[in-house]
């Protein structure tokens, strides 16, 4: 039987390597000046990933201990910087790789969004993604002037909102709107250029946009978010999902066909919206991975990492024990959800949070290449597809790059469940035809 093929993607940030190591300081120059992303985007073109990606935030979060200390010391979310000034650096050096960045939905006015992907989408060639999240940091919210986050349903309304403004603004040239006919004395025509009069409860915009229509149209749209409310809006309006392998192959399944149901109930074709599993892969020799230990200092990271993730201070909890029935979180709700199931069986807070910073490893993704390559091909045979987006917890660890780019890659290459060319120009294309 031919095995499932699937697409790749590499989730990065556009901050600090793993500076711990000191192998990794100097590899590409300072990793401010984005030389560092452009040889990483340079490696990931070489071995044909689908695209890169690159999460973004917008604070220097002080909910861990209600001080910035957490996260300055530990470089968790600051220095950040931010990743839709780099994408157009990366689009100038590479050709086929598709580029994803992160904007916010809460923050973000909707014009404004439109026309930066638009520009990035025509500077790039077709190849511009959207990661639409909507943001789960107070602190965020208090540096846009605002006294904190809209309840996590109230802000994926707003994003529906948004999304639906914002592909109108794309829409409002038509094809061929450009004519450039100097007989007529005629750049654009203004019959094929619409006003979209957008009126809605939280946005308004008249329109029309003012970039010229680009060459995807609009960028591909990704979101991540895996509560109720959170998967209709993917199922909804996005082409992506990215997802957390969670429990392993039956829960991945059980996701794939729910969001498969969700996009038959808005009237689409399934086969339009790819999962790509955020995938945690370790390659390693060891006979028995060493990866569950960490330090005083990298747990607190963690510790300052998860706080801000849930908006929630988990330092005031007892990590011995399960976390609380009634801790609420205001971000990231369903793996807070989960975090209690595994207190109601039994896990302390502590070892949760080891399996979210981690990844579980119900797929077997740690061990060498072979193993891991074989174990990643069966789960994608028994989920069906439709992608990997691999990522490390020392998010742009040299000895990753090199162990997933010159040894995972290559064996999936030869097992012939990845791609070896570049199917079409375009990100769309590309995620389109395998
Ligand atoms: C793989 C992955 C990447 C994400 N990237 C970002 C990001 O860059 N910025 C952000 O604010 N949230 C990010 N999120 C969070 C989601 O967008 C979403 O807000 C979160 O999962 C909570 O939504 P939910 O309550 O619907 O699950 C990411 C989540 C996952 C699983």
């Amino acid at each position: 039987m031919a095995h499932t093929r699937f697409h790749l993607g590499y989730f990065t940030k556009f901050g600090p390597p793993a500076w711990r190591a000191d192998s990794d300081r100097t590899f590409g120059g300072d990793w401010w000046d984005g030389r560092y992303f452009v040889d990483l985007a340079k490696r990931l073109e070489s071995r044909y990933f689908d695209f890169l990606f690159l999460e973004d935030s917008l604070n220097v979060s002080r909910t861990y201990k209600n001080s910035m200390d957490g996260d300055l010391r530990h470089a968790i979310y600051s220095p950040k910087h931010d990743p839709l000034q780099l994408l157009p650096f990366l689009a100038a050096s590479t050709e086929r790789l598709g580029l994803i960045g992160t904007a916010s939905t809460t923050f973000y006015p909707p014009y404004l969004l439109a026309r930066l992907f638009s520009t990035l989408d025509s500077l790039s060639g077709g190849r511009a993604g959207w990661n639409m999240v909507t943001s789960s940091e107070t602190d965020a919210a208090l540096n846009f002037g605002m006294e904190g986050m809209p309840p996590p349903v109230e802000r994926y309304d707003r994003a529906d909102e948004f999304v639906e403004l914002a592909k109108a603004l794309w829409g409002s040239w038509e094809a061929g709107a450009v004519v450039r006919d100097e007989a007529a004395s005629m750049y654009t025509d203004p019959s094929k250029v619409k006003p979209i009069n957008y009126v809605g409860k939280y946005h308004r915009s008249r329109g029309p946009l003012n970039t010229a229509p680009s060459p995807q149209g609009y960028p591909v749209l990704g979101q991540a978010g895996a509560s109720d409310r959170g998967r209709d809006f993917a199922a909804k309006h996005a082409d992506l999902v990215f997802a957390l392998t969670g429990n392993g192959i039956e829960e991945m399944k059980a996701l794939r066909e729910d969001m498969h149901a969700r996009a038959r109930r808005f009237g689409r074709d399934p086969r339009e919206l790819k999962i790509f599993w955020a995938a945690f892969v370790n390659i390693t020799d060891e006979p028995a991975p060493t990866k569950r230990g960490f330090t005083d200092a990298q747990f607190e990271a963690i510790l300052a990492w998860w706080s801000t993730f849930f908006d929630l201070d988990l330092s005031k909890f007892d990590l011995d024990q399960p976390v609380p029935d009634d801790a609420s979180a205001l971000g990231h709700t369903s793996m807070m959800t989960q975090l209690k199931q595994w207190g109601r069986d039994g896990m302390t807070l502590r070892e949760g949070l080891t399996v979210l910073a981690l990844g579980s490893d119900e797929l077997g993704l740690v061990g060498n290449v072979k193993q891991v390559a074989s174990n990643i091909v069966a789960a994608m045979d028994e989920v069906g597809g439709d992608g990997l987006m691999l990522l490390s917890n020392d998010v742009g660890n040299e000895q990753f790059i090199s162990s997933v780019v010159d040894q995972l890659v290559p064996e999936l290459q030869e097992l012939g469940v990845v791609r070896t060319s570049y199917s079409g120009t375009t990100l769309r294309e590309n995620l389109r035809n395998l």
